[in-house]
């Protein structure tokens, strides 16, 4: 394994600090690890443009809404590694709960608007979760580019924004979702379904093109346009739906008629595990 693993925050500081004062540019991945082709297109998307491609792996406890799916969540650092020195990643910055959290912090950043719909209702404190591990690793590591994947368009959304209204000066790259041949959209969670259920959580990625296609026919009122992909959500035994919205893509408030470019996006449940997906689409 070529990639060098950093654990403590004083050595990742000496390392980028030698690689800045050599000019060189640092790009920087975040990830909660469980490393899948998604994440492997960010480090591609870093490789590109940064001579140097920090990696990190935290699995952050704060923006968790169940102490289960925390404690659950996969966490298989040396495939990790492997995938990661792979992909010529430099540096993997793996930190302890200690390391990130010496004492539970008093400080926590809160994007508000852009967190008010869509996931937001649904899991309270999860973006202020988010954009404070993302705002502690972007003083950390300092890079030029941050790397985020479109999967999470509204995580992307805060973290662009906090990072414009804390003056960090770093360029937020979004990066394609990396779907598998069926649809679904690569995910850590994915990994925790069966076999059944995996086929089950193809219905999501099903919905929202339901409701692109119902809009691009001419459909402009949401309710309408939502309404077959919401039955189509509602036949699958496995699944259990969450919400499915039409939102203006700068704001992320959801509309009622679509008369521009709009993100449609929606999370359903399938038994314990929480999906995620959305679409672009325009009118
Ligand atoms: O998208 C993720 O994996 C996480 O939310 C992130 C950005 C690494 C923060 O913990």
């Amino acid at each position: 394994v070529s990639v060098r693993l950093v654990e403590t925050i004083g050595e990742l500081r000496k390392l980028l600090q030698e690689a800045r004062r050599r000019g060189q540019s640092i790009g920087l991945v975040p990830t909660m690890g469980a490393l899948h082709a998604g994440h492997l297109k960010l480090m591609e998307e870093a490789r590109k443009r940064d001579d140097i491609v920090v990696v990190t792996i935290f699995v952050n406890p704060t923006q968790f809404n169940q102490q289960e799916d925390f404690k659950n969540y996969p966490r298989p650092l040396s495939d990790d590694l492997k995938k990661c020195s792979d992909a010529g990643v430099d540096f993997v910055f793996a930190p302890s709960l200690e390391e990130m959290y010496p004492s539970p912090p008093l400080t926590m950043v809160a994007v508000a608007e852009l967190t008010k719909h869509l996931c937001g209702p649904f899991r309270p404190g999860h973006f202020e979760g988010v954009a404070t591990v993302v705002a502690k690793l972007f003083h950390i590591v300092q890079a030029d580019r941050a790397y985020f994947g479109q999967k999470d368009a509204q995580q992307f959304a805060v973290i662009q924004r906090m990072a414009r209204d804390l003056n960090i000066p770093i360029e937020i790259v979004p990066v394609e979702t990396v779907r598998e041949p069926d649809g679904l959209a690569f995910s850590s969670r994915n990994r925790r379904l069966t076999l059944e259920q995996r086929q089950a959580a193809t219905v999501l990625f099903r919905a929202l093109r339901l409701v692109e296609r119902e809009i691009q026919r001419g459909v402009a009122l949401v309710e309408a346009a939502k309404r077959p992909a919401v039955a189509l959500i509602g036949a699958e035994p496995l699944a259990r739906f969450e919400y499915l919205d039409v939102a203006d893509p700068e704001t992320l408030h959801p509309v009622a008629n679509v008369t521009g470019p709009a993100l449609i996006a929606g999370a359903i449940w399938i038994g314990d595990v929480r999906l995620i997906d959305n679409i672009r689409v325009s009118a």
